[in-house]
């Protein structure tokens, strides 16, 4: 069995989903269930003894300390995060909490437990601790995309307390020898989405005739991976990673922002014109950028390739035109995630638009 963080959010209710979909080994998830979690995006597990639920925090060193000598799982791997670079310009103090304290607190748990296995289950067991590509700062136009060795350079809170919680996982690596394994990803996209990051809030803004808010001059490149590849990125290198090694995971599809809002308006006006006949493309909207806006992500993603085996499945084309048709199947999903809590974020971080 393996434990499973921060299950109820984006990437880690797809892992959830998907490692349930291809094995029989039983994942116990634990999540805070913040305003990113939720427990609907795992409702078609209901009734699948392989799946335990249990709603708390990864900085409770008594919960933890709890789960893992009742369930003595095999791995861990912590998805738990507070994951939005705008939150934490305009609050970094949660960040700091879960992404540092909380890692830290998770990683001292895991220690203490780890250091008592039987040496077999000792040599078999392993943190896998899911970061960013944010990590690296931002690149020009012209530079090679981020490798494992690039220096860490963060510019946001979000990826600075990234940074730090890396950090934090590579030295109790070095120090106390737990077997870890870290992945730095890409921008992520698909089913389940939050609707305050980039590629959901243009599909249900654009649905519900909303402007599309686009940062500064829409020129911001970033490198999108469609998350179940991302999913299956984690699994391998759960698999056969090295322990301490840190693996890089992109999808090689770097976009400008203004083009990845202008093939959402075009497949929805494909797939659900608006009444009036109009392009969706009307509603585009340039507002004011984000502070400290990074420029340029690309990974470099050829160590997982060559020493794992592992590449994306899906192409850009294929993984939106999938993303975008999920949306559109499920608006009571949608509805029921903007919540009041919602709601007043939209109307706090687009007030001056
Ligand atoms: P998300 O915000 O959608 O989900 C985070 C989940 O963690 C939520 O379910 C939330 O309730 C839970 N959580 C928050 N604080 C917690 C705590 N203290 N204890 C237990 N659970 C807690 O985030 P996401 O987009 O799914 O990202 C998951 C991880 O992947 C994060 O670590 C993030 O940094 C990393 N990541 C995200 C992307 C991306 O594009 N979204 C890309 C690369 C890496
Ligand atoms: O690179 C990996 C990271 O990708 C993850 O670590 C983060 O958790 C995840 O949130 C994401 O960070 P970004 O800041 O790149 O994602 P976001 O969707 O917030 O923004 C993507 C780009 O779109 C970015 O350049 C800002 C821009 N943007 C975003 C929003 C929400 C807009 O232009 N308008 C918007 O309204």
């Amino acid at each position: 069995m393996i434990l499973v963080t921060g299950g109820a959010g984006f990437i880690g209710a797809n892992f959830v989903l998907d490692w349930l979909a291809q094995s029989q080994e039983p994942a116990v998830n634990l999540d805070k269930l913040t305003y990113a979690g939720n427990a609907e995006n795992l409702a078609s597990l209901a009734g699948d003894a392989r799946h335990v639920f249990v709603h708390g925090d990864i900085g409770d060193t008594a919960l933890v300390e709890r789960l893992l000598a009742e369930h003595r799982p095999r791995a861990v791997v912590n998805f738990a995060a507070e994951s939005h670079v705008d939150r934490s310009i305009h609050g970094p103090e949660d960040f700091i909490q879960t992404n540092v304290v909380g890692t830290l607190r998770l990683l001292e748990a895991v220690r203490h437990h780890w250091n008592a296995l039987p040496a077999g289950e000792k040599a078999a067991f392993r943190f896998l601790h899911v970061s960013t590509d944010e990590v690296y700062g931002t690149l020009s136009s012209t530079a090679p995309a981020f490798t494992e060795q690039n220096k860490y350079e963060p510019n946001s809170p979000y990826s600075a307390s990234k940074a730090a919680s890396d950090h934090l996982v590579r030295a109790w690596h070095h120090t106390y020898g737990l077997p870890v394994l870290t992945t730095n990803c890409s921008n992520n996209y698909g089913p389940y989405h939050f609707p305050e990051k980039l590629i959901p809030l243009m599909i249900v803004n654009a649905l519900a005739g909303k402007p599309l808010p686009v940062y500064g001059d829409g020129q911001q490149v970033r490198d999108w991976l469609y998350v179940k590849d991302h999913t299956s990125a984690i699994r391998r290198v759960l698999e056969a990673g090295t322990p301490g090694e840190t693996y890089n995971v992109g999808g090689w599809n770097e976009k400008p922002n203004i083009e990845i809002v202008q093939t959402v308006c075009a497949l929805l006006d494909e797939l659900r014109p608006r009444a009036d006949g109009r392009s969706y493309t009307t509603q585009i909207t340039y507002v004011k950028d984000r502070p400290g806006h990074d420029r340029r992500y690309a990974i470099d993603a050829r160590k997982i390739e060559r020493e794992l085996g592992w590449k994306p499945a899906e192409t850009f084309d294929t993984g939106i035109r999938k993303t975008v048709q999920w949306y559109l199947a499920h608006p009571e999903w949608v509805a029921r995630v903007q919540s009041g809590s919602y709601r007043d974020w939209v109307a706090k971080q687009y007030a001056a638009a």
